[in-house]
């Protein structure tokens, strides 16, 4: 007999927002990124001036994605209890721990039972957290190389630190190699995604697009409470 689900909402518009404008932008970047690395083009015509337009996209894009970055971690004070930054740390907590011990005992065939999980799966909030310090990594040593053609100006001044830590070259390399390790993330995370769509039969993937999760309790439990600075980012369950 098929056991009845609650629908939820889960994932507010500005979590679903940024996941897609950063999908969006990493694609394009490493893209552009790859060709920045390993120019094709370089012996077409100087006139065409097509590594020119190629930095331009990826400059365009990585503004977005900086915003973006931005934007998720401002609503991580201000949304609701499953986009709130507490969910990035669950081994900090008893609870946590042992959902994350669910998780990873499922994921290494110790146990056939499927943990269902209402708002991030803990050890998919574990990787995020990692994810969001090579964002910054990546954002940090961009803007640097960025600023290089400004050296007297204020976001040159603003990145002395990254100038201290690193030459241009290293800059280069590390920007180019740390893209391989979110490459490497994103293959585990759209399969994990999928796989889990499939065997918590809680419509994983289409919450990333509608915001809801089906779940096998009436109430979803918060683990967290936001600031309720927003009217609109109150309690939602
Ligand atoms: C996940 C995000 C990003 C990816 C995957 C990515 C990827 C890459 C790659 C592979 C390169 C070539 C490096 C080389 O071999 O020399 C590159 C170059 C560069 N990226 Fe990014 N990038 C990202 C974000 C950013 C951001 C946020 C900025 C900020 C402005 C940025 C600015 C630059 C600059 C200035 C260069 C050097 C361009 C040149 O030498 O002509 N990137 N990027
Ligand atoms: C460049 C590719 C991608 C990156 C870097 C990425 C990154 C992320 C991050 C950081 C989160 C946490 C969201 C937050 O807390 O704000 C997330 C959640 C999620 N993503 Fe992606 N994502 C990518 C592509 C995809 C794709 C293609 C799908 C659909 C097949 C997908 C499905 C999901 C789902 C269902 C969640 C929520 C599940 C959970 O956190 O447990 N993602 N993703």
């Amino acid at each position: 007999m098929s056991e009845s689900k609650y629908k939820q909402y889960i994932w507010e518009l500005p979590v679903r927002i940024s996941h897609w404008v950063n999908v969006l932008s990493i694609v394009i970047l490493s893209l552009t990124g790859i060709l920045i690395g390993n120019p094709a083009f370089i012996d077409s015509s100087p006139t065409a001036y097509l590594m020119g337009w190629i930095r331009f996209i990826h400059f365009v894009c990585a503004y977005a994605f900086a915003v973006s970055v931005i934007a998720r971690m401002i609503w991580s004070v201000r949304g609701n209890c499953y986009a709130g930054w507490r969910e990035y740390f669950p081994f900090f907590s008893k609870e946590g721990r042992k959902d994350m011990k669910d998780v990873f005992d499922y994921y290494t065939f110790r146990s056939s039972r499927v943990p269902e999980t209402v708002g991030h799966n803990p050890v998919a909030a574990t990787a995020y957290f990692g994810l969001f310090l090579l964002y910054w990594f990546m954002i940090l040593t961009g803007f640097a190389m960025y600023a290089e053609h400004a050296p007297g100006g204020v976001m040159h001044s603003l990145l002395k630190p990254v100038y201290l830590m690193f030459t241009t070259q290293q800059m280069h390399l590390y920007h180019h190699l740390v893209m391989y390790l979110i490459i490497g993330f994103v293959i585990n995370h759209i399969y994990s995604a999928w796989f889990m769509d499939i065997k918590e039969k809680g419509g994983e993937i289409s919450s990333m697009f509608s915001g809801y999760k089906f779940t096998t309790s009436r109430y979803a439990v918060c683990k967290s409470k936001q600031w309720e600075f927003f009217p609109w980012s109150g309690k939602k369950n």
